[in-house]
């Protein structure tokens, strides 16, 4: 898919993005805005007090509540192709400061979030996006991307029968990995896997510290800092 398609597929998707992504993630935790809580509580152990936060393909806002949350001093930003995912969340959240992509890449912020967008983007186009969101980083700044884990059966499983993942082509972390690598003004600074314990093991997340190395966490993490 090209990216006008992408977008026309978020388009279409808006209404029932919810309902679909709680059927997909039922087999990880019924309870989605779990999987939601746990990917800020990840970025808050990584980045702790960011003044300005865009959330990048945010979609129709899942994240929306948990970074409000996990940031309260923060002004939070949020950006995405699809115009029906975004009004979408600006029902829901009239609050939040809603930019067109193009706007958002030409301004600056402290910390940048970028989940599960990056294998909906084409492949030729991939470098292209990483560069111009690390170059939308204040110096310091940071940029986290969470992706699936192609390693993990159950994540593979996920994204072959959601509809939502069509066009999706899953890359491992490696390839995230050298997508910053290949920005002159950024580096890793960590990654990892996350999402291994859904809600009925959630007393066991603070472990997750120790497996980060284990590919066997439905996604990881890449942070990646502005030289
Ligand atoms: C699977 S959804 C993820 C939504 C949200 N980030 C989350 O974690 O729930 C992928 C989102 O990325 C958006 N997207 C795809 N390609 C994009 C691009 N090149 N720039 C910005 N957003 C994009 C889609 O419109 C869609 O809303």
């Amino acid at each position: 898919m090209d990216y006008e398609q992408v977008r026309t597929q978020f388009d279409n998707l808006a209404e029932v993005y919810s309902e679909v992504t709680s059927n997909q993630h039922a087999f990880f935790d019924s309870n989605t805005r779990y999987l939601q809580e746990y990917k800020v509580a990840v970025a808050k152990q990584l980045v702790q007090d960011p003044t300005t936060v865009l959330d990048y393909g945010c979609g129709i806002g899942l994240l929306q509540e948990f970074l409000e949350g996990y940031y309260p001093k923060a002004s939070i930003y949020a950006a995405d192709i699809s115009q029906d995912s975004l009004s979408h969340l600006r029902r829901r959240f009239p609050q939040t400061k809603v930019l067109d992509c193009e706007a958002a890449l030409q301004q600056c912020f402290d910390l940048i979030v970028v989940s599960c967008v990056l294998h909906h983007v084409p492949l030729d186009d991939r470098e292209s996006l990483v560069s111009r969101l690390v170059k939308a980083l204040n110096p310091g700044g940071n940029l986290l991307i969470f992706e699936h884990n192609p390693l993990n059966p159950v994540t593979q499983h996920m994204v072959n029968t959601c509809p939502i993942d069509e066009d999706a082509i899953l890359l491992r972390r490696s390839e995230c990995k050298r997508l910053i690598n290949l920005c002159d003004d950024a580096e890793v600074k960590k990654s990892g896997y996350t999402l291994f314990f859904p809600g009925m093991l959630k007393a066991l997340r603070p472990f997750e510290k120790w497996m980060r190395w284990l590919p066997a966490g439905g996604q990881y993490f890449i942070l990646a800092g502005k030289k």
